[in-house]
Parts: C-alpha cells; structure tokens; sequence
C-alpha cells in the first residue's frame, strides 16, 4: 500500500502558511491535514472555511480535512464546496454516522471516520465497507504537540485484521504524537496515511517532510 504523509498546519505559522506549505510539498507529503475544531467537541476552536478556500488554490496537495466538530454534517457541503477532498468525522460526534458519511459522498468527496483513544475499535465495524478511510486518534483530539499513546499501536493492528478478514484494502490514518522516531512502529501496525503537526512544522520544514518520506517508502 502507498504511504502518506499528512502534515498538519495546526502546527504552522500562520504569517507565513503559504511559504510552509510549499516546503511540505516539495519535500513530498501528498496530503494537506487540515484540523477543524469547534470549542465543543473539543475545548479548542482553531480556523474553517475562509482558510480551506484560500490555500486550496496554491497547491495540487489533496485537502485532508478532520473534522472535530459536533454534528459535523451541518457543515460537510461547505467544506465540500471550499475544496476538501477528503472529510473525516469523528464517530462519537455524529447522531448518525451512516448518514454522515453518506452525506459526504453525495458531496463527491472521500468519506473518513474517527475515533478518540477511549472508543473501542469495534465502534468502527458498521462503516468497514462504507468509509473510505478510518483515523485511529492516538492522542485526544484538541491540541498539537501531545505525546503519542502507545496503545495505539494495538488498535491500529486490531483495525488492519479486521479489514484484512473482509479483503478490503482501505486507508488507516494516524493522528498525534508521530514523529521519525516512531513512526516506523505505526506503520508496522498497519496504518498508511500518517498525520505530523509538530513532526514536520517544528524545526526544519524541509528535512523534517524528506526524513519522513524515506521511511515511508522504506515500509511501503
Ligand atoms: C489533534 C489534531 C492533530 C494534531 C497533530 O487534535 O487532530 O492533527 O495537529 O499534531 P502533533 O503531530 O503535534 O501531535
Ligand atoms: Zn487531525
């Protein structure tokens, strides 16, 4: 399965996002992780829409947008239409996550389904066939910069068997606490599209992305 890497603008600075965004892109990271928070779902509240739409244009990177929002079908056919290419909810905060992820597909868009580290794996099932992508929390959505839960790992296997067990080769996202030196151990799990805020944003832009992509490719 092809590896990917997701680099988060939570941890960007903001003056100068365009500029940091290039690097990312030259250093090879496909995906743009986008962080939505509402300030209930999760305590913090950090950018929507208007920044979606305005960096949309600057770069052929795939506009990966995480949703911690309560009730986030409100709003999946704006972030549709701003240019998302990829929306994933979380499972704890929809009322009815079929139809979310249904919602999200009549929009022509990729459908994800999040968990937070104390949702069993299991929650998962009823969407296997239905998600296109699955995002495994390994630390409590809300902030950057946490330290990874080395439970995780387990979960991520126990998702990939439970995939495995229906022949469906979908995507497993990680978000929170990766950097080089585990994220070897989350792909070995089984997880292909990896998520790095402060990993990639924190330090040298370019040498952080280049360093995750040879070890990406290494497990591919
Ligand atoms: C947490 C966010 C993450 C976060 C990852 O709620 O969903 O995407 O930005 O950041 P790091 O890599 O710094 O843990
Ligand atoms: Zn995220």
């Amino acid at each position: 399965m092809k590896n990917i890497l997701a680099p988060s603008i939570l941890s960007a600075d903001f003056k100068i996002l365009g500029d940091q965004i290039r690097q990312t892109e030259e250093g090879g990271a496909r995906y743009i992780h986008f962080d939505v928070m509402d300030g209930i779902f999760v305590p913090s509240i950090s950018f929507g829409m208007p920044v979606l739409s305005s960096i949309k244009g600057m770069t052929s990177q795939v506009m990966d947008v995480h949703l911690m929002v309560t009730e986030p079908v409100r709003y999946v056919e704006e972030f549709a239409k701003c240019g998302a290419d990829i929306i994933t909810v979380h499972f704890e905060a929809c009322e009815n996550p079929a139809a979310t992820l249904d919602a999200i597909h009549g929009c022509g868009v990729k459908a994800g389904i999040s968990i937070k580290p104390g949702t069993p794996v299991e929650a998962l099932e009823p969407y296997l066939d239905q998600a296109d992508m699955f995002l495994i929390m390994s630390v409590e959505p809300g902030f950057g910069g946490q330290a990874f839960i080395p439970e995780s790992l387990e979960r991520i296997r126990q998702l990939r068997v439970m995939l495995e067990e229906r022949e469906l080769e979908k995507d497993i996202e990680v978000d929170g606490g990766i950097y080089h030196s585990n994220v070897a151990e989350v792909l070995k799990a089984g997880a292909n599209v990896i998520v790095s805020g402060s990993g990639v944003y924190k330090g040298n832009i370019r040498d952080n992305t280049t360093g995750f992509m040879e070890i990406l490719k290494a497990y591919e």
